[in-house]
């Protein structure tokens, strides 16, 4: 049995005890929090659940602590309970910088523990349709993606949306992908917080000429959460607001034929072309999904009992900030920024 400890009962961290209370192998003993009531609300629901507000007190009860913390604070618990000897599963975004990223990567395996951040989409028996999808090329070549994550909220007073909103985008990206982005450019306006960005558009360009787009907001009426994309063979939508088939495979596409060709070797004008689009059949795929959530917390605790890396480990969240990082960076020079090595 490996024993959890969760720090951080806000928004997030009562989804996680739920999830960690039913997964095998685990058992989840101790819940932190600054905040009393939090502590209380979560006691009332699992009585059997120790409580503490101070997190330096969390020592021999658990083998392992979940952070579910605000960012500012994740490098600072994560490498403390690294220290202490705890296996440690931090909540997106890992970190507030690469720097402090690769530091807990490289303590992790320095003391020999898993440290494993919660990209949750990575978990998700859709995206792996998605993933398998395009890994057996029925899309072809992938020409771009299209990525929207928008809601009214939740309102952050100390990062901006694209650290809040974009890891899950930019873990399912990359993943499907399979491949880094070597620039971005981002736009982004503050309309309520002062200088804290809550509407941003990220473009992504790939080595291959693949493209991606982001739009990430905390001010849009209606939650949507979509994917598009565009392949040389076929096209697909994904919605995760959808509640049966969230995914969509469209036989469309577009070719250019050559017209009524002159005997030369190359084409005087552009109408000597013709679009031949192809409008074929929308085929929806239902897949069953379990709650990504758990899929996740379960694979943390495989990834204990079974000593095997986790999928989604720091080096693959370092990706994640690397872009981030280099999106601020746009947001601020206005300019095409290069995604560092
Ligand atoms: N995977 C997902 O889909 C998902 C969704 C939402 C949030 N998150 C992530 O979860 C994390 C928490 O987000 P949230 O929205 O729940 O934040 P929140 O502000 O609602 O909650 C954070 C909680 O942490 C507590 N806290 C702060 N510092 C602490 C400390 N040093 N020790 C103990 N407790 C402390 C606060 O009292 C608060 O209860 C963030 O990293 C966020 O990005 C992930």
């Amino acid at each position: 049995m490996v024993k959890v400890g969760i720090i951080g009962l806000g928004y997030w961290g009562p989804n996680l005890v739920r999830n960690f209370s039913k997964t095998k192998n685990c058992d989840m003993v101790l819940a932190c929090d600054l905040d009393q009531d939090r502590l209380r609300r979560i006691k009332e629901i699992y009585p059997s659940i120790e409580i503490t507000d101070d997190p330096q007190k969390i020592t021999d009860q658990v083998d392992a602590v979940v952070i579910a913390t605000p960012l500012k604070t994740h490098f600072s618990l994560a490498k403390e309970f690294l220290n202490k000897g705890k296996h440690v599963l931090i909540e997106k975004p890992i970190c507030a910088s690469s720097q402090e990223t690769i530091e807990l990567s490289n303590l992790a395996e320095k003391v020999n523990k898993k440290l494993m951040v919660d990209h949750t989409f990575l978990y998700s028996d859709n995206i792996n349709k998605i993933k398998s999808l395009l890994a057996e090329d029925s899309l072809g070549k992938i020409y771009n993606i299209d990525m929207v994550r928008v809601n009214l909220g939740l309102f952050n007073k100390d990062y901006n949306v694209i650290w809040d909103l974009a890891p899950h985008d930019l873990s399912i990206l990359l993943y499907l992908l399979n491949k880094e982005p070597v620039s971005v450019v981002a736009v982004g306006e503050s309309f309520i917080l002062k200088n804290i960005v809550d509407n941003a558009h990220l473009y992504l360009k790939f080595e291959d000429s693949t493209s991606a787009s982001l739009y990430l907001s905390w001010l849009s009426p209606r939650k949507k959460r979509t994917i598009t994309v565009v392949g040389s063979k076929k096209m697909l939508e994904y919605d995760d607001t959808a509640l049966d088939s969230k995914i969509s495979l469209f036989d469309k596409g577009v070719a250019l034929e050559p017209q009524n060709l002159p005997e030369m070797p190359h084409y005087e004008t552009f109408d000597q072309f013709r679009y031949v689009y192809r409008q074929g059949v929308e085929d929806k795929i239902n897949v069953a999904e379990r709650e990504p959530l758990a899929v996740m917390a379960e694979h943390f605790i495989e990834s204990i009992t079974k000593d095997t890396p986790p999928k989604t480990n720091a080096l693959d969240a370092l990706k994640v900030v690397k872009v981030i990082e280099a999106a601020q960076e746009s947001l601020t020079t206005s300019k095409e920024v290069k995604v560092h090595d």
